[in-house]
């Protein structure tokens, strides 16, 4: 990148309006006084890789791609890390000095990053890791989990088969549980995470009992509209160790940020209320 120019990023989604993205990496860039901007773009799957061919030549250092574009990205990048093949999705471009396009998930990094600074007492080899959902967060989720080496997931869906494709995918260390006794693999859970979009804004509410959830088990949820789910609060109510999703969104989001801008943005109060602003 030329001196002369003001490195760009942004994110790529179709909605994109909604992405808290934007307040975020704008916030950092004003914290570490970086010339720079981040912009939300709206692009089409269609349009996707004529849009991305562009870019590098209008100054783009990188950007983030979201909904719908996260799998069929990795069709058109050049360069696919390991752990984004793996999890069959891509959330974190890069477009490189010498033209090529490389795509990574930061997705599961942020996920235990976030439980990491929030609850730094966490051990997630404690015990079983019970994982409800297991659409495109849940790759991610368990990806991650098992890096970190947890013992076992337990792991349960409504649609039964998504969950036997990703035991297949991920190995034995995952036990695929019927959606009807979901609340039966709570009991030996040392972690717990929700990663259907049950119990968001407008959707229908998470109803897995949680009466044999153990105290000393840490719980978070993906979803953070609102920031403390049903899940969350009950799991509060019982003594349990909570996380809110929307952590997750902003650790994501720091290796972006530092191989685009050069510094390494730190989550903070600070960086929380501008994504929520
Ligand atoms: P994401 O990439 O956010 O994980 P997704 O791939 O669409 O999105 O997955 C959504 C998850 O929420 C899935 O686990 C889905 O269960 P199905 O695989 O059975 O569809 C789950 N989910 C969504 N609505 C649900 C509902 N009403 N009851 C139970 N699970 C639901």
């Amino acid at each position: 990148m030329s001196e002369h120019r003001i490195p760009l990023a942004g994110v790529i989604g179709a909605p994109v309006a909604h992405s808290k993205s934007p307040q975020l990496h704008q916030h950092w860039l004003k914290v570490h006084g970086l010339r720079g901007y981040y912009i939300p773009m709206h692009v089409e799957a269609e349009d996707l890789a004529q849009a991305l061919g562009a870019m590098p030549r209008m100054g783009f250092v990188g950007a983030n791609v979201t909904v719908p574009h996260k799998e069929r990205i990795l069709e058109i990048a050049d360069i696919v890390t390991d752990r984004a093949s793996l999890i069959g999705a891509a959330n974190t471009l890069i477009f490189r000095e010498d033209g090529k396009l490389h795509a990574d998930n930061t997705d599961g990094y942020g996920f235990i990053q976030n439980l990491r600074q929030s609850a730094p007492e966490w051990d997630p080899t404690a015990g079983p890791a019970a994982v409800l959902g297991a659409g495109g967060a849940a790759r991610a989720v368990i990806s991650a989990l098992l890096d970190e080496g947890v013992p076992e997931i337990l792991l349960s869906n409504r649609t039964r088969v998504r969950a036997e494709a990703l035991r297949d995918a991920f190995g034995q260390r995952v036990v695929v549980v019927d959606w009807v006794q979901a609340g039966n693999m709570l009991e030996d859970a040392a972690t717990v995470v929700n990663t259907t979009s049950l119990g968001m804004l407008g959707q229908p509410p998470l109803r897995v009992p949680l009466d044999g959830l153990q105290r000393q088990a840490l719980v978070t949820d993906l979803v953070y509209t609102p920031l403390k789910t049903r899940l969350l609060a009950e799991a509060e109510d019982l003594g349990c160790i909570t996380v809110d999703g929307l952590g997750m969104l902003l650790h994501q989001a720091v290796p972006g940020f530092e191989r685009w801008f050069g510094e390494r943005p730190v989550v903070d109060s600070a960086a929380r209320a501008a994504a929520l602003r």
